[in-house]
């Protein structure tokens, strides 16, 4: 396997790690560790930061967004007799250390250096199913002589809604304390801005935070002004300095935590440390963590155990193909991404959250269908509860306090019907339409078929005079934020993802028995598309909306923002347009839209702010929205190439959003080459071709879908597996190993005639499949669950 070694790093062998040599990157590249309470964050410098459950709301250890200092973390220095004093991490201190490798895995990270005759192993991850991390530090002296250490270890106290941007008030609230017995400090707050049953935030933070050591610490501290003196910074702590705490607790401080441990090392001599830092309901429960993981060896299962859980989590799908970046992507970091980064922590360097975005984690929990669909289920049904009784939905909303923002953003309601086909096509498991669920504004539950009913009647009320939907505040594009406030203006893109939904969820309500619902939806889709095509035909391609005066965006008439990418590929994925026109949309989106980093959203970016467009006009021309590569939507062009049989550009635009081929160029690109980013800068952009908001969007799970479903063409459907690949014409052969409705499919894929796509030949364990179909693309058989199959799939020319 090819390493895609730079001047910053490389992947190892089986592509599970990637470790970075240097800690001077060009932005941080972190990895978001979390067992689905809680997480860290965790930066090739050492800085990072902790939460449980909502990292916005209940952030443990304090961290201010700054991508170019990173210096706010979880940080342990050292000190030796001589009064040298560097860090496990570069960050805080910063000396340049002998040599210096940070290694991101699934589920863990380590930082290993070497200073002044000591080598530093810092391990750190959060063990399956329990609210706290653990950093496991080993020493080795390298030299002839005893070494005498003395170790600090170093944080701020969050506790609660971050950024904690009013320190003076909020300090006022925090209590802190040591229990000798424990080598353990605790912290506690009185305050959480959390709406109680009065309504109103007078509340105690719920939790206790604590920070231990197996090791007896000679001394602590919990106090800022003493630990890094009045005045002082991080970089060298007074207290570090003078090798000695203050042992400070109580209130009436700005609260830290520090324990301060003095090791000797004979010569070669390895030890090894282990801290935790977490927070729990109880004191009892804490001090059950703290004692259990003195226990190096506890502390070695509990990471086995976390390995366990990802073997079990990413070996669910593998694929070989000839491409090792996909190879890569697919079988590692995109499932790990989705579900690490998207589904459990919510949060990351670029956006730091913890809510819920109803359309983003259902999206995002398409992840799970061939993993564990169970998941996947549970994210629908969650979702569902988030639904008001007229259909509409929260755009996001916070897990604790359970508020959420409500707003005209017209889209969201859609993907929980979007989300439960596919669901359907990959379990048929028609039963999740009569789980039961309740609405925000109303405690009687009903099916999720009422409630999928409800979010497609509600988005089919809002339709403008003449047919077309409305955009309101906005559609999946956040950033036309301004399009329709007044509930006049459309959107196109919009139009055609109410298309595909109807006919989906149409084929539902057949297979449930609702023949006269599926008949309606089928005429409504009709109806749709003709307007579609009527009204929203700008002569070479859609136009993206209409204002709330009736002008178009997206249209050749405009001087900016002339024709968007999602009005495009959604009319090929929803089926709006016919061959001849899904061919013309598609080459106008090679033509005007697919440069190298993929395609980009828009084009020109705007340069004018527009205040009947939204914030999107406001972003500098060719960042994010506004003209750059959006990795999400990108993705969603090569399902349009591939829905065409188009491999190449299917493959060429898949290859040029991958990561890692992004991340080739990395001082161009700057950001981490194993994360898809949200975006990346576009040709308007003076940083054409830098990447940025890594890990925080919906970009991994699609990426990794297409990947799957759409290039490799392993799709699942009612009728169960299809194979339908849509590959370079160079590709000999490759094979897949799936997980489907129980069994396991071995899928090796032949290319003798170097096609893009077309079945000559299917074999099912040895015996020839479906001959007289293959045209239609037939599904394979569904097989017992635990049993084994091979399939040999031959493309060429029928
Ligand atoms: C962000 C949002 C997502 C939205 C996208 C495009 O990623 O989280 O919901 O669809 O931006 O604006």
């Amino acid at each position: 396997m090819k390493s895609f070694k730079t001047q910053y790093g490389y992947f190892s062998q089986d592509g599970r790690e990637y470790v970075i040599t240097t800690p001077r990157t060009p932005r941080p590249w972190i990895n978001v560790i979390s067992n689905g309470d809680y997480g860290i964050t965790v930066s090739q410098t050492g800085s990072g930061y902790s939460w449980r459950t909502h990292a916005q709301l209940n952030r443990i250890t304090r961290w201010e967004q700054d991508l170019i200092k990173d210096e706010w973390g979880k940080y342990i220095y050292l000190r030796d007799e001589k009064g040298h004093v560097w860090s496990a991490g570069w960050k805080p201190v910063c000396h340049e250390p002998d040599d210096y490798v940070c290694r991101h895995g699934i589920g863990y990270s380590v930082i290993e250096s070497s200073n002044f005759g000591v080598n530093t192993t810092l391990l750190m991850f959060v063990p399956n199913d329990e609210p706290l991390e653990i950093w496991k530090l080993t020493l080795r002296n390298k030299t002839k002589k005893l070494k005498r250490l003395d170790l600090f270890s170093f944080f701020e106290w969050g506790l609660g809604q971050a950024p904690d941007w009013h320190r003076e008030f909020h300090k006022s609230f925090i209590e802190t304390s040591y229990e000798a017995r424990l080598y353990a400090l605790f912290a506690t707050k009185r305050l959480w801005e959390i709406p109680t049953e009065r309504g109103h935030w007078n509340t105690e933070w719920g939790y206790v935070a604590f920070h231990s050591c197996n090791v007896r610490p000679v001394a602590f501290d919990t106090d800022k002004e003493t630990f890094l003196g009045m005045y002082g910074n991080q970089r060298l702590p007074e207290a570090v300095r003078e090798n000695k705490l203050k042992k400070r607790t109580g209130n009436w401080l700005d609260h830290i935590a520090s324990l301060q441990l003095s090791i000797t090392l004979e010569p070669q001599e390895e030890k090894t440390i282990c801290f935790t830092l977490g927070a729990t309901e109880f004191k009892d429960e804490a001090a059950g963590l703290i004692k259990k993981y003195r226990s190096p060896q506890e502390v070695d299962v509990a990471l086995e155990n976390v390995r366990q859980r990802w073997d079990n989590l990413l070996g669910t799908v593998e694929i070989d193909t000839p491409d090792d970046a996909t190879n890569i992507m697919l079988n590692t970091w995109l499932k790990y991404q989705a579900i690490s980064g998207r589904l459990w922590a919510r949060t990351a360097y670029y956006q730091t959250g913890g809510a819920f975005g109803f359309r983003d984690q259902l999206q995002d929990s398409q992840i799970f269908l061939p993993i564990d669909a169970t998941q996947t289920k549970k994210q629908i049904l969650l979702h569902a509860r988030h639904q008001f009784k007229d259909g509409s939905v929260y755009h996001w909303w916070h897990p604790i306090s359970e508020s959420g923002l409500q707003n005209k953003i017209s889209d969201n309601l859609l993907w929980l019907p979007f989300v439960v086909n596919s669901y359907l096509n990959e379990t048929n498991d028609f039963t999740i339409l009569e789980s039961r669920e309740p609405f925000v504004d109303e405690a009687n539950a009903a099916s999720l078929y009422e409630h999928c009913l409800r979010a497609i009647n509600k988005a089919l009320e809002r339709f403008s005079p003449r047919g077309l939907p409305l955009i309101g505040a906005g559609d999946w594009n956040d950033g036309l934020s301004a399009v329709g406030l007044d509930m006049q203006g459309e959107s196109v893109w919009l139009a055609h993802f109410i298309h595909r939904i109807l006919h989906d969820f149409a084929a539902i309500a057949e297979t449930y028995g609702a023949v006269t619902q599926a008949q309606n939806y089928r005429n409504r889709a009709q109806h749709l598309k003709e307007k579609i095509n009527s009204l929203a035909w700008d002569g070479e391609w859609y136009y993206r909306a209409t204002k709330d005066n009736g002008e178009r965006i997206g249209s050749r008439q405009n001087l900016e923002g002339k024709i968007y990418l999602n009005a495009q590929i959604w009319a090929v994925i929803a089926e709006v347009a016919d061959r001849a026109r899904a061919e013309k949309v598609m080459n106008a989106v090679e033509k005007n839209l697919e440069y190298k980093a993929g395609p980009i959203l828009l084009y020109p970016g705007y340069k004018t702010p527009d205040k009947f467009i939204g914030y999107l006009s406001r972003y500098a021309a060719g960042m994010r929205e506004n003209g750059g590569v959006y990795t999400h939507a990108a993705t969603w062009a090569v399902i349009a190439e591939a829905l065409l049989g188009r491999g190449e550009n299917a493959f060429r635009m898949f290859s040029k959003i991958n990561p890692i081929n992004r991340g080739k160029k990395p001082d161009e690109y700057c950001a981490e080459p194993y994360v898809t980013p949200g975006n990346i800068e576009g040709p308007d952009s003076k940083f054409y071709g830098r990447g940025g908001w890594t890990w925080y969007t919906g970009s991994a799970g699609w990426l990794f879908k297409v990947g799957l479903e759409w290039i490799l063409g392993i799709r699942p459907t009612f009728a169960g597996l299809v194979v339908d690949p849509c590959i370079p014409a160079a590709w000999k052969e490759f094979k897949v190993r799936r997980h489907f409705r129980g069994a396991v499919y071995l899928i090796e894929v032949k290319n003798p005639e170097r096609v893009n796509c077309g079945l000559k030949e299917i074999l099912v364990d040895g015996e020839k499949y479906a001959e007289h179909c293959l045209s239609s693309k037939p599904a394979l058989p569904i097989f017992e669950a635990g049993s084994t199959h091979q399939i040999v799939v031959t493309l060429g020319k029928p």
